[in-house]
């Protein structure tokens, strides 16, 4: 028997499960790797972008990062240092990055936290309870961002809660009113047992959408058509409101941006904390362009979120590693 052969797969299917725990836009889990002697290339699936939500493929780079970031972690986790080589193919855009092991070194405290975090890391939707996170935690989070080359600004005066509010609840209107995006929606949302493992699942998506300040993608098209306007009262239960933003906005931006959206949830998780995500705005290039200009000090916005505290959510499946990998 050909043992080496055997660890090496091991070692390809140990990274791919903790990959495939990333989040990624409706559960579309856009990746795909392939491995080769023990080293690893993820490539974005082309067949797994949301061609009306996301014709550029910006969400599916940030999501591909995030399941990047989880590779990462747990080369770590058995004590090596990833060697990261983002975009190896100049003719391949579709070619993300290319993995390989490095040097032995002792995995962090922190590290090994977050790496038992990866299947405690759900999407929250809906209000939280209404206790403030801890300045000390925003500033964590914050240097986390830093760390994998973004920012994250916290969304604080009432007139911007009001504008971001306003943002989104346009985006939320105009593609609720789509029959196109409409269509999109339901393609990923898994409103019954059906044995598939991919897809929002209807147990995710449960709270009322427009419950808190900002809208909520309407996964199970129950809302009524008509949004309430961003009013002048900010629900308690909305909870901080943050956007992670990059200074470009490159194909290399959004997978720092994928790392880093990541790595601030899962440093989250570990501290007993859960996100939202509102990024209909930034789906409509205009609206995008408007808050680029108005709350993200001219940076490029690339993901909000809302971190809080609430009960974690429950498990949205994923593809098996095997389904997602090949060997070379
Ligand atoms: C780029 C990106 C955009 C997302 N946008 C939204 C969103 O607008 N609303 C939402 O409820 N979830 C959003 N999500 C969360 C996904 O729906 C979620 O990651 C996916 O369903 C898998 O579930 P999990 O995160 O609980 O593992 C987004 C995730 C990513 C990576």
């Amino acid at each position: 028997m050909d043992t080496t052969h055997t660890l090496v797969d091991h070692a390809a299917n140990h990274l791919v499960r903790a990959a495939v725990a990333a989040p990624s836009v409706h559960n579309t889990q856009p990746w795909q790797f392939t491995h080769r002697e023990g080293e690893l290339d993820l490539y974005a699936d082309p067949t797994r972008r949301l061609l009306l939500s996301d014709p550029d493929g910006r969400e599916q780079v940030i999501s591909c990062g995030a399941a990047l970031f989880n590779i990462r972690l747990a080369m770590r986790h058995l004590g090596f240092r990833p060697v990261v080589q983002p975009f190896p193919d100049p003719s391949n855009p579709a070619h993300l990055a290319h993995v390989g092991w490095g040097a032995y070194a002792q995995p962090t405290t922190g590290e090994n936290l977050m790496y038992r975090a990866l299947m405690q890391r759900h999407t929250h939707r809906g209000p939280f309870q209404w206790s403030p996170l801890p300045q000390p935690l925003v500033g964590e989070l914050r240097e986390h961002a830093r760390t994998e080359g973004a920012e994250l600004h916290t969304v604080e005066s009432r007139c911007a809660q009001r504008h971001l509010a306003e943002l989104v609840r346009t985006a939320e209107a105009i593609n609720r009113d789509d029959p196109g995006h409409v269509a999109e929606l339901v393609h990923w949302t898994r409103a019954s047992r059906d044995g598939r493992q991919d897809g929002v699942p209807l147990a995710a998506c449960a709270c009322d959408p427009d419950g808190t300040g900002l809208a909520g993608r309407d996964f199970l098209l129950r809302a009524t058509h008509t949004l309430p306007t961003a009013s002048e009262v900010w629900p308690a239960g909305t909870g901080l409101v943050v956007l992670l933003t990059t200074r470009n906005d490159t194909h290399q931006d959004w997978l720092c941006a994928g790392q880093a959206l990541q790595r601030v949830l899962l440093h989250a998780t570990v501290r007993w904390t859960v996100a939202a995500f509102h990024t209909q705005p930034l789906e409509i290039p205009w609206l995008r362009a408007q808050l680029r200009t108005t709350i993200a000090r001219g940076e490029f916005p690339q993901m909000i979120l809302r971190p809080g505290h609430a009960t974690r959510g429950r498990p949205t499946p994923r593809r098996r590693p095997d389904a997602v990998l090949m060997s070379e």
